[in-house]
Parts: C-alpha cells; structure tokens; sequence
C-alpha cells in the first residue's frame, strides 16, 4: 500500500455528542472507545465511556470498580502520565445490564407496590438476565439517561459483540415488540386462565414443573405480566426516544473492524443495516493492521549480513519471519484497499497493530494517536 498521507478522526467526530464503536466479537470496539474517550478528554471536552465487560487489566487503569454502572473519574494525574492530560474530564463506566434493568423498572413504575412486585418476581429476574438482547437494549437505555442528564459533552458508547450484528440497533424495538405482544396481553387479559390459549400442552408441562419445583410457576407468570404490562406504555415511549437519538445528527457510528476477511464480511453488512436504518455512519475503523518491515527477506545483503552475524540456521528463520510478517502486511493492505474502494461514505481509517495488548493509559494514548491529529 502507497503511503499515503493518514486520514483522522477529528473530523468526523467534530460537534458530535453520541459516538457509538461497534463491531464483531474482539476486533477492539472497547480499546477504541477508551482510547477515542481519553482523546476527546485530552482535548478538553468533558467525556464518559460506556464500556462492556472490558479487560480486567484495562478496568483497573480506568479506575473502574469490579461492580459497573458508577460513573468513575480517571484521574487526571495518571492521565498526564500517560501524556493524555488537558482541560478536559475523562469519566468511565461499565455497563451492568441487570442492575439498569432494575432502575429502569424502578424508574418506570408507577407505585412502589408494582416496583417490589416485579422487582421480586421470579419470571422477572429470569428475563432481566436472560431476555435475549437485554444487554443492547440496556446501553441503550443508560446512553440515554446519560445524554439527557447534560454532565458530558460526549458519550462514548461500546458495544457488547454483536452475535447478530444489529442486535443492539433493534433492542428498544424488539423491547416495545415484546411488550406489544399477544402472549403479554393474553396473560394480562386473564392471567392463569390465559395459559388455556396455548394449550393444553403447555398447562400439563407448567403443572409438571410446579410438582418437581414447588415454584407457582402460573401464579408468578400471571403475576409478572400484570405488573409489568401496566409499564408498558413507559417503556415504548423511552425506546421510541433512546431510537431518534440513534439518528440524530449529533450522533454518529463508528465501526470497527480487523483487517482478516471475516470481519470485514460483517463490517460490511453491518454497514448496510445502519444505512437501512438511517442510522450515522462516521467512520471504518480498521484496527490492529499489521505493517510491513521496512527490511525485504531476499534482499542479498541482509542476508548476507543475518548469516554473518547469526550463523545460518537461526538466519533462515529470521529470514522466513521477515517473509511472514510482510506477506500478512500485504494482506492487510490489499483487503484495506478493497475496503477502501467499497466504501462509497463516511472514512476508512487504520490503527497498527501494537506491540502487547493495549491494556493501559498509555497503550490507549498510543491508539489514540494514530486516530487523532494532534
Ligand atoms: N491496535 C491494537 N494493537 C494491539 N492489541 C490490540 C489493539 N487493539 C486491541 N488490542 C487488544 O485486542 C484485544 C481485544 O480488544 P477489545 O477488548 O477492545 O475488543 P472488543 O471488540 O471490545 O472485544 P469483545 O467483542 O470481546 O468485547 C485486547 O486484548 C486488546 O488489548
Ligand atoms: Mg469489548
């Protein structure tokens, strides 16, 4: 690949309040959040990143506790430290989807009975934790109690791997479905008598359960959705609220990719559902791009040189190495180019890959640094 002279972020992220990093499993959508976050900070701006479930090693150079959804101030001596002080605040969090499921009820309950009701429920409990995509919709939901609360000038948000890449895209939508949906109102309508719509089947297997468990699994369920089918209005209303700030102009998407033909396979589909779903796209992140070695394996005076001094076997293998390295290198940058060519908006932007995992403030600076002109 030509050398050519390096786009930057700053530009896409001028003026933007909501920067989302998504992007299939491991490809660096919470180093880059970090890494973006402490920029912006660097720079002045008050900022908070919204992790998921990051490294722990990365967690303890934010200052982040074990349990997540505090807002945590990195401190701004370590920041200066790692060359990333300034006017500015960096703040992180992890985001703990049960616990904002709890809030949110709490918030959207109309009386503290219906608070302790669901709070309390079995069936409650379950589908916090395991409600597919509860996750998603959760950071969802605390970016936009965040943005609202007006303390930062820029969110970062990270995003859990996107096991279907638009999970989180659809969860305030697959939320307000669910609430909507014809199951819910049968259990509303008439609680255990409701289980009779979907057969007999069901009953015998409930009352089977009920025997072996000594869980009132009908009670709890008529229970669950009564509570929880008097919020509903609530909780459509915010989904509704948390989707246009997805696509407002102050938003913007950052997808993250590594230069391997998988993920670029998902970057690509991930970047025609944002499209489809009017959501911002910013910028492509190609990310841990490996570099070619300025040395070429059959350059005769290198290996003339490596054998001198390293005696011939060990300089075949250094020599094979220097092989490797740049042929993954022009790997990279063919697939780059290709993406490049593909991309017809937005910018294409890339980061090496670093020496060591990027687990600190200053492996964030450094990542920084490739993505800012500064
Ligand atoms: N440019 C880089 N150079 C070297 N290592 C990197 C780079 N970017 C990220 N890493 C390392 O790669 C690993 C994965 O990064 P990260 O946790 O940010 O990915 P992720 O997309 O958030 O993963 P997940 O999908 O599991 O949440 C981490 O160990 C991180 O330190
Ligand atoms: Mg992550």
């Amino acid at each position: 690949m030509a050398v050519t002279a390096r786009d930057r972020i700053d530009g896409v992220l001028a003026g933007k309040g909501v920067i989302v990093c998504a992007g299939s499993g491991g490809v660096g959508k919470t180093t880059t959040a970090a890494a973006i976050a402490a920029a912006l900070a660097a720079g002045g701006q008050r900022v908070i990143v919204l992790t998921i479930d990051p490294a722990r090693r990365l967690a303890d150079s934010l200052g982040l506790p074990k349990l997540g959804n505090e807002e945590c101030r990195v401190d701004p001596e370590r920041l200066a430290e790692a060359g990333l002080g300034g006017d500015g605040e960096l703040w992180a969090m992890t985001l703990d989807a049960k616990r904002t499921f709890d809030e949110l009820i709490e918030r959207t309950a109309p009386d503290a009975e219906t608070r302790e009701a669901v709070l309390a429920n079995p069936i409650y409990r379950q589908l916090s934790n395991a409600v597919a995509g509860s996750q998603e919709y959760m950071a969802m939901e605390k970016l936009y109690e965040l943005h609202g609360s007006g303390r930062y000038d820029a969110l970062v948000l990270d995003t859990p791997p996107a096991r279907n890449a638009l999970d989180f895209l659809d969860a305030p939508g697959r939320l307000s479905r669910f609430i909507d949906s014809r199951s819910l109102q049968v259990f509303r309508a008439s609680g255990r008598a409701g289980l009779g719509l979907f057969g007999r089947g069901i009953g015998v297997v409930m009352s089977v359960l009920e025997r072996a468990t000594g869980v009132d699994l009908l009670r709890d369920l008529a229970d669950f959705f009564n509570a929880f089918g008097g919020m509903a209005e609530g909780f459509r209303d915010r989904a509704k609220r948390v989707e246009a700030l997805l696509r407002d102009d102050a938003t913007t998407f950052l997808l993250v990719t590594s230069p391997r033909a998988a993920a670029i396979a998902d970057a690509g589909y991930f970047h025609g559902k944002l499209a489809g779903s009017g959501m911002p796209f910013g910028a492509l992140i190609v990310n841990r791009v490996r570099e070619p070695v300025a040395a070429q394996a059959d350059d005769p005076e290198l290996a003339a040189e490596l054998t001198r001094s390293l005696g011939e076997p060990l300089a075949r293998k250094v020599r094979r190495d220097l092989e490797d390295r740049n042929g993954l290198a022009e790997r990279d940058a063919r697939n780059i180019e290709a993406m490049r060519a593909d991309l017809t908006d937005g910018r294409l932007l890339t980061v090496p890959e670093l020496s060591g995992d990027v687990h600190d403030l200053d492996g964030l600076a450094a990542v920084g640094a490739q993505l800012f002109a500064r």
